[in-house]
């Protein structure tokens, strides 16, 4: 599975309701990589933080946590999914300390958006679905103080899959266009435009960060071993099945992955596959 199987998004897509990233989102190993990036921000009293790309609120709990007890901060999450907003605000209902704004957005709009600047942008799990990245890290960059810090992860860029799983993703996607076929006679499209892009590398987003004004603070690359739970979860997300799979509805196309991934562990006798997570502390050049 490369970046591009990450596909073409379909944002207020009625097609695309219910498919969402919560099952994956829940799961410990993905918190866990989460904690550890949100972990090396530096936070103060007063931060005012975006979550870009906020998805359903899991990764904006966690900025909770960070800021918990730090007085006058504003956590501003951020997504381009009416639907996914609608889930964070229900599951972040309960917040009390830290004031939480939600806006729905595009992150290659996000200054012209927010109009007030910030100390930190997040971003978590979703740089990767951006087309234009260079606007993104602009219009980032823009709303950023001096200083101010860029986070972000992703698990799908180019040196995302160790390659002794490669054998995995093989047998996963070719064992779930056999089950289409078989049961719905269906077939993934060849015409249907995958607005994913070619994964970047580590040293494309070097690059990227550098051009746009970023200074690295921090970046590491993390091995999590992820269990059957993790790919079960995933197949449920449309934008994942959508770049798996495209062209297939939904619904299919989900029933398909989880049935050959399910497969595909007991053939293989796998407990898990491991996967590795990009994680990128940025600051923002002063004069940049
Ligand atoms: C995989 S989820 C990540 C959610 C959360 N940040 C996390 O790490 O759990 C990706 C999210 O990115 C959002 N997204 C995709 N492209 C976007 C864009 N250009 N601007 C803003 N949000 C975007 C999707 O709607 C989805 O909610």
């Amino acid at each position: 599975m490369s970046a591009e199987d990450q596909g073409e998004r379909g944002h207020g897509q009625e097609e695309g309701r219910g498919f969402t990233f919560s099952r994956f989102a829940r799961q410990d190993f993905y918190k866990a990589v989460n904690v550890h990036l949100i972990q090396l921000l530096e936070v103060e009293p007063g931060m005012r933080v975006v979550d870009l790309a906020c998805g359903t609120g899991a990764v904006t709990k966690l900025l909770l946590e960070r800021l918990q007890g730090l007085r006058d901060s504003v956590i501003v999450a951020v997504d381009a999914s009416a639907e996914a907003l609608e889930i964070a605000k229900r599951e972040l209902s309960g917040a009390a300390t830290t004031a939480v704004e939600f806006l729905q957005a595009r992150a290659e709009e996000l200054a012209e958006r927010l109009k007030e600047t910030v100390d930190a942008v997040v971003f978590c799990n979703a740089i990767h679905l951006v087309e234009d990245k260079a606007q993104a890290l602009r219009e980032i960059a823009q709303l950023l103080k001096p200083q101010g810090q860029f986070a972000f992860n992703s698990t799908f860029f180019a040196e995302a899959q160790p390659p002794e799983t490669e054998r995995f993703y093989l047998r996963w996607m070719s064992r779930a266009i056999r089950i289409l076929r078989r049961d719905h006679g269906l077939r993934p499209s060849r015409e249907v435009k995958v607005t994913a892009r070619r994964p970047l590398s580590v040293e494309e987003y070097r690059e990227l960060l550098r051009a746009q004004g970023f200074r690295v603070r921090r970046l590491e690359l993390e091995t999590v071993p992820v269990p059957l739970e993790g790919w079960l979860g995933i197949s449920e997300f449309g934008d994942f099945i959508r770049g798996a799979l495209p062209g297939v509805p939904l619904a299919e196309g989900c029933r398909a992955l989880q049935e050959a991934v399910i497969a595909v562990f007991r053939d293989l006798e796998l407990q898990a596959v491991p996967r590795r997570w990009l994680q990128v502390v940025a600051v923002r050049s002063p004069g940049s």
